[in-house]
C-alpha cells in the first residue's frame, strides 16, 4: 500500500496555529507551577516527541529532560493494559518534580502503569501533561487524572504532530482524522500476506 501523508487525512481537527497557541498556554501554566521546583520533563516515546520539543520551548523555568519508551500490547487499536518498559530513564528521580509528557490519554492504562512504576522511585512529585484527551475511552479502573490537557478529542483515531497509525504520519504538522479506508486497506494487505505465508 502506498501512503499519502496529506491525502490520507479525512479532516483536520487542529491546525498548526491552533496547536501552537494551546501549547504556549500550557507552557505558561507549567512554568508558573514549577517556578520553585526541580522540573524534570519525561517524554513518553515516540508519540510525544513533537509535543515535547514545542512545549519545552514554551517553558520559561530551568528544567531537565529524559525519555522513556513503553509498549502497550494492543488488541487492534485498543490497549490491553499490558505495559512493558522498552527504554528506561537515565536519571535517578530523587529530588525531581516529574512531569510526564504524553501524546494522548486514551484508556489511560499506559499512563496509570507508568505512574505506578515511577512512584516507586520516590521523586518529589509526579504530574501528567497530555496533548490530547479522549475521555470517552477511559478505563473505569484508571484512577489517575491529567493535570494539564491540551485539547479534548472525540473517540476517533487521530494522526499527526507525533501521533501515528502503523508508525506513519507522525511528521504531519497538524492533527487530523485518518480516512477510514486506510486502516481497512492495511488489514486487507496483512490478511493477504498471511495467507501467502
Ligand atoms: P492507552 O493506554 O489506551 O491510554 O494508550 C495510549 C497510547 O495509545 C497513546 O500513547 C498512543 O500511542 C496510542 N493511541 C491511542 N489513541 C490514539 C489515536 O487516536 N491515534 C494515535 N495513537 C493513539
Ligand atoms: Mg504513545
Amino acid at each position: 500500500m502506498k501512503y499519502d501523508l496529506v491525502n490520507d487525512v479525512e479532516r483536520v481537527l487542529f491546525s498548526e496555529e491552533e496547536i501552537e497557541q494551546r501549547v504556549s498556554e500550557l507552557g505558561k501554566e507549567i512554568s508558573e507551577y514549577y517556578k520553585d521546583k526541580n522540573l524534570l520533563l519525561v517524554s513518553v516515546l515516540k508519540g510525544s516527541i513533537v509535543f515535547m520539543a514545542d512545549l519545552m520551548r514554551h517553558i520559561t523555568v530551568p528544567c531537565s529532560i529524559d525519555f522513556m519508551a513503553v509498549s502497550s500490547y494492543k488488541d487492534g487499536t485498543v490497549s490491553t493494559g499490558n505495559v512493558q518498559i522498552r527504554k528506561d530513564l537515565d536519571i535517578d528521580l530523587k529530588g525531581y518534580d516529574l512531569l510526564i509528557v504524553e501524546d494522548i490519554f486514551d484508556s489511560g492504562r499506559t499512563l496509570q502503569h507508568l505512574t505506578d512504576v515511577l512512584e516507586l522511585r520516590h521523586p518529589n512529585s509526579i504530574r501528567l501533561c497530555t496533548l490530547l484527551d479522549k475521555p470517552d475511552r477511559r478505563d473505569p479502573n484508571v484512577k489517575i487524572k491529567a493535570d494539564y490537557i491540551g485539547m479534548q478529542v472525540p473517540d476517533l483515531f487521530v494522526i499527526g504532530y507525533g501521533l501515528d497509525y502503523a508508525q506513519k504520519y507522525r511528521n504531519l504538522p497538524y492533527i487530523g482524522i485518518i480516512k477510514p479506508e486506510i486502516p481497512a486497506m492495511l488489514e486487507e494487505e496483512k490478511k493477504r500476506s498471511e495467507n501467502k505465508a
